[in-house]
C-alpha cells in the first residue's frame, strides 16, 4: 500500500487507549486553555484522524512562514498550507507549558486536545498579509477563505497535541466521517491497491460522476475513493448531509457494488484553489489513495484562480516530495452530438452550443423553482434530493 506522507506509518494523534483518554480528559480540567477558531479546531480533527502525518502537532511561525513561501517546513519537509493555531488573546495561556484546547463548534466548548506549547510568536499585519497572498493568491477579503483566515488572532501557538475527540463529525456524520486510519483500513480489507480519491464540496453531478468514472477506467484502478468535505463552507453552499445523501443515492444506483468508498472529511473549505488542491493530495496519500482527481477549478471560488492552475501547480511540485500522482481532468460536460459525457480536449470538433452548460447561479434557481435540471446534467434521483432541499429551505424561510 502507498506509503502516508513522510513517514512510514501514520501518525494519528487522537488518543484511542479509554484509560488514558480518561486521564487526559481530567488532567485537562486543571490547565489553562484556549478557545479555538473553527478553522484550528478542523486542523485539530485533522491531525487527530492522521490525515496530516507526519505532523505532530500546531506549526511554529518560521514553520508557517517556509510553507506559505515555498512549500517546505524548515526542517524540509514538504507542506502546501501552514497548519496554524491562531489566537487574539493568550492572556489566560501566557507561560502555560501545558495548555488545553476548546472546541468552538460543540456546545459547552469541551477539550478537544491538549498542547505541549513550544512557543507563542506574534505574526506581524505584514506576514500575516503575505502568507495570504501566497496561499490564497489574493489579498482580497471578498475571498471567503482569506476573510476567515484574516479574521483570525496573530498569536500563533504553537506545538504537540494529544487529540481527545473528532468534534461534531463524529456524531453529525456517523457512517460517513472516517479518519485516513480507517480509510487505510478499509482500503486494505478490501484489497484495492490502485485507489482514485475525489475530492467534493458539492452534490455531484453528471459531470463529477462521469469524471470519477473516467478516472476509474483509465487508470484501470481497483476503487474509487468518493471522499467529500464536512466541515464549514461559505454561505450558499449545499449542507453537507445534503451532498451526502445525494452522492449515496448517486453510487448505489449508478456504480457498481464495492466499487466506491464514500466518506468525508472533518476540515473547513479553504478555497485555497492550487494550494489546496497540493493539501488536498497530501491528505489523500494519507488515507491511502494512490491518484487525486484534481479537474477544472479544483477547490476554487468566482473567479480568482484559473481554471487549471490547481493542475499546474503540481509541477511546482519537487520529484519524489509526493508518492500520489494527479489526475488531471479537462472541463467535462454532456455533448449533445455524442450523448454522453465529454472531456473537451478530446472533442475538438464542437462548439460551445454543441454541450449542455448550466451555470451554479440557473442550477440553483431551477432547483428551487422545483424544476428538474435536465438529465444531462444532473440525474433525476440526485435532482430531486436538491429538490426537497431547496424547497424546505424556502419554506423555512417563508414561515
Ligand atoms: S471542490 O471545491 O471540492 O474542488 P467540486 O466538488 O465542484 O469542488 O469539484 C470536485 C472535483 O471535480 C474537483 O477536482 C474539480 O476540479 C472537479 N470538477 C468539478 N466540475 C468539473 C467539470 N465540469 N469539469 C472538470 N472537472 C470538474
Amino acid at each position: 500500500m502507498i506509503k502516508p506522507h513522510g513517514s512510514d506509518a501514520l501518525i494519528p494523534l487522537l488518543v484511542t487507549d479509554a484509560a488514558q483518554r480518561e486521564q487526559l480528559i481530567a488532567e485537562a480540567e486543571t490547565l489553562p486553555s484556549l478557545t479555538l477558531s473553527s478553522a484550528a479546531a478542523a486542523n485539530a480533527v485533522m491531525l487527530g484522524g492522521g490525515y496530516f502525518t507526519p505532523l505532530t502537532g500546531f506549526m511554529n511561525a518560521a514553520d508557517a512562514l517556509s510553507v506559505a513561501q515555498k512549500m517546505h517546513t524548515v526542517d524540509g519537509l514538504f507542506w502546501p498550507v501552514p497548519v496554524l493555531n491562531l489566537a487574539d488573546d493568550i492572556s489566560d495561556i501566557q507561560g502555560a507549558p501545558r495548555i488545553a484546547l476548546r472546541d468552538p463548534n460543540v456546545d459547552g466548548r469541551p477539550v478537544i486536545a491538549i498542547m505541549n506549547v513550544d512557543a507563542i510568536d506574534e505574526f506581524t499585519a505584514a506576514q500575516k498579509d503575505t502568507m495570504t497572498e501566497q496561499v490564497y493568491g489574493t489579498l482580497d477579503p471578498a475571498h471567503p477563505g482569506v476573510a476567515v483566515f484574516q479574521a483570525q488572532g496573530n498569536y500563533c501557538v504553537s506545538g504537540a497535541i494529544e487529540v481527545l475527540n473528532l468534534s461534531y463529525f463524529e456524531t453529525e456524520f456517523a457512517g460517513t466521517f472516517q479518519t485516513a486510519v480507517e480509510i487505510r483500513d478499509d482500503i486494505a480489507a478490501r484489497g484495492w491497491q490502485k485507489v482514485v480519491a475525489f475530492q467534493t464540496r458539492n452534490p455531484m453531478h453528471l459531470a463529477h460522476e462521469e469524471l470519477c468514472r473516467m478516472a476509474m477506467e483509465r487508470l484501470d484502478a481497483d476503487g474509487i475513493a468518493i471522499h467529500m468535505l464536512l466541515g464549514k463552507l461559505k454561505a450558499g453552499d449545499i449542507p453537507a448531509d445534503v451532498r451526502d445523501a445525494c452522492i449515496r443515492k448517486m453510487v448505489d444506483t449508478y456504480f457498481p457494488e464495492n466499487s466506491v468508498l464514500v466518506s468525508g472529511y472533518g476540515f473547513d473549505m479553504l478555497y485555497a484553489g492550487p494550494r489546496e488542491a497540493v493539501l488536498h493530495a497530501v491528505f489523500r496519500q494519507n488515507m491511502g489513495a494512490t491518484h487525486l482527481i484534481v479537474g477544472r477549478d479544483h477547490a476554487g471560488v468566482g473567479d480568482y484562480y484559473g481554471a487549471f492552475d490547481a493542475q499546474a501547480i503540481f509541477d511546482e511540485v519537487p520529484e519524489g516530495a509526493l508518492q500520489i500522482e494527479i489526475f488531471s481532468a479537462d472541463h467535462t460536460a454532456w455533448s449533445r452530438k455524442l450523448n454522453k459525457v465529454v472531456m473537451m480536449r478530446e472533442a475538438p470538433d464542437h462548439q460551445p452550443s454543441d454541450y449542455v452548460f448550466l451555470s451554479g447561479t440557473k442550477v440553483r434557481d431551477m432547483l428551487s423553482e422545483g424544476i428538474a435540471p435536465p438529465p444531462e446534467f444532473s440525474r433525476p434521483e440526485v435532482a430531486q434530493i436538491l429538490m426537497d432541499h431547496y424547497q424546505s429551505e424556502s419554506m423555512a424561510k417563508a414561515s
